[in-house]
Parts: structure tokens; sequence; C-alpha cells
């Protein structure tokens, strides 16, 4: 099995419930390793050129307007299949259908305030580890 990188990021409304430690506590259940890892808060530009594959969808205002509300936590997270991992342990996008166990049954909100992002596959992970962190950042 091949060992992966992925992009994460810890929401706002996640941040701002104090919930990074126990979020994280479940990445590192289910087996992925965090490579690297920094608080930030985007501006409505950042926010909106990161979801710019979302820009004609009806909620892209709203999902810009609510990703630059508040700090969020972008991280790497690594391990065997990371990507298809990480997706699992996030649980669906909709909270109201996500299994028992994952991030977003017992954090998230509703699908806007889904306490976290992770990458679809290998070609958006490298592009959006790349968006948040440089060479530098990225120990091996
Ligand atoms: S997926 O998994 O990409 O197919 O999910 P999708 O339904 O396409 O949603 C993509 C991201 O948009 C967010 N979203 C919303 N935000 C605000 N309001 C509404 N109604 C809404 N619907 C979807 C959803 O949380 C996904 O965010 P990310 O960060 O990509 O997971």
């Amino acid at each position: 099995m091949a060992t992966e990188r992925t992009l994460s990021i810890i929401k706002p409304d996640a941040t701002k419930r104090n919930l990074t430690g126990k979020i994280n506590a479940k990445f590192e259940e289910a087996g992925l390793r965090i490579v690297a890892q920094k608080r930030i808060k985007l501006s409505p530009e950042q926010a909106g050129k990161f979801y710019e594959v979302h820009k004609e969808r009806p909620f892209y205002g709203e999902l810009v307007e609510f990703m630059a509300s508040e700090p969020v936590v972008v991280q790497v997270l690594e391990g065997e299949n990371a990507i298809a991992r990480n997706r699992d342990v996030m649980g669906a996008t909709n909270p109201a259908d996500a299994a028992e166990g994952t991030i977003r049954k017992e954090f998230a909100l509703s699908v806007g305030e889904n306490s976290v992002h992770g990458s679809d596959a290998p070609e958006t992970a490298a592009q959006e580890i790349a968006f948040f962190f440089s060479g530098l950042e990225l120990v091996g």
C-alpha cells in the first residue's frame, strides 16, 4: 500500500468550539500522522481561490464567507492511503448522512459548517498542500 499525503483543514465551526485536539486525536487513532500544521485566518480572497472549483455552485459565497470568518487549522496528514483514509474518518459531507464514529457525525453542525475538509484525490492533494505549505515546512 502506498504512503500518501493529504491536505486537511479544521474549519471555523470547529476551531471556534475548541475542537482541534479532539479532531486531531481522531486522525491519529485512524493511523494518520500530522506532519505539518498551522493555524491561520484566510482572507475572503484566499478562501475564494481555494474553493474556486465550486465557483458556479449556489453555496459558493456562503462557503467563502464561512471559511474566512474565523481561524482555520491547515495540516498535512500522512499515512497508508491517507486520502481515502482521511475521507473515511471525516464522514459524509452532510453530517446527517455521516457514519457513527466519524468526525462529522460527532462534531459537524450542518453541510456547510461541517468541521473538516479533506483532499479528494492525489492531484488535488498535491495542489492543496502546495496552496498552504512550502517545501521547507514539509519534513520527511
Ligand atoms: S463533495 O464531497 O466535494 O462532493 O461535497 P460537495 O457537496 O460538492 O461540497 C463541496 C464543499 O462545499 C461545502 N458545501 C456547502 N457549504 C455551504 N453551504 C452549503 N449548502 C454547502 N453544500 C456543500 C461542503 O462542506 C464542501 O466543503 P469541503 O471543504 O470541500 O468539504
